[in-house]
């Protein structure tokens, strides 16, 4: 793995949003993976930005994101649908049946899980995933204990997990407790992976993530065996590296 160490959450904006218009450049038709959650955040604002500047367009660009609750409906200001709307794919030019994010209210979820590895390996996988983790080691929303053989899925959410993504509701009870998700074998099948880490809070997991031992029990340790991860990191995540 590919370390960059940065000073703050700002810079590791920059630089992620610079490695991947890098990217952008040596693609005809790219194909990115994309995350919610607070670490991206800065990213997508850069991204707008860029592309307010001419410097990018995305009309020839496809995107499958990570994961979606299950029960939300795309409007839900809760929903991922919602969010990317909101955070990215309303400022930019791609067109909407390029943004993809799992169907979290299809009327039968194993044919969406089904439906969405085919759209994926369809646009002959991904060329960029962008990845957060959570303080668990979960990607996507592949809790501790799933395995790595896993393609895209339904999950029950830890409480912590659930806890951690209270924040963004009114209460904890209104935090779903299922969720669809990309599987960790449909994540390692991406060609190349951006994993973006920042603030105190996220060390042990950096650590473990980049020295611990592969196991189920903490999912993002399988990076190590994926040969393109670039991680990016910030001081504080950092912290004694
Ligand atoms: C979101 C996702 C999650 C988050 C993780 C970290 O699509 O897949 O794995 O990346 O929960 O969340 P933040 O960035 O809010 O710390």
């Amino acid at each position: 793995m590919k370390v960059i160490k940065v000073k703050d959450y700002e810079e590791m904006s920059t630089e992620a949003c610079t490695f991947i218009l890098n990217k952008l450049k040596q693609l005809q038709k790219p194909v990115l993976g994309l995350a919610t959650g607070s670490t991206p955040e800065g990213l997508y604002k850069r991204l707008i930005n860029k592309y307010n500047e001419q410097e990018v367009s995305f009309k020839d660009i496809s995107t499958y994101n990570l994961d979606e609750y299950v029960g939300l409906e795309n409007d839900d200001p809760n929903s991922y649908h919602y969010f990317m709307h909101d955070k990215l794919f309303k400022h930019i030019d791609i067109p909407e049946d390029q943004a993809h994010v799992p169907n979290g209210v299809a009327k039968d979820m194993d044919k969406e899980c089904q439906n969405y590895e085919k759209q994926i390996s369809d646009a002959g996988q991904i060329n960029i995933q962008v990845l957060g983790m959570g303080l668990n080691g979960h990607i996507g929303f592949n809790e501790p204990g799933t395995p790595f053989s896993s393609r895209t899925h339904i999950v029950e959410l830890d409480e912590s997990t659930r806890e951690a993504n209270a924040r963004f509701f009114n209460s904890l009870e209104e935090v779903p407790k299922k969720a669809i998700t990309m599987g960790i074998e449909t994540i390692m099948e991406s060609k190349e992976i951006l994993m973006l880490v920042s603030g105190a809070n996220k060390k042990e997991a950096l650590d473990r993530l980049l020295n611990g031992e592969v196991t189920e029990d903490f999912p993002a340790s399988i990076l190590q065996q994926h040969d393109h991860v670039t991680v990016i990191a910030d001081e504080a995540a950092l912290e004694g590296k």
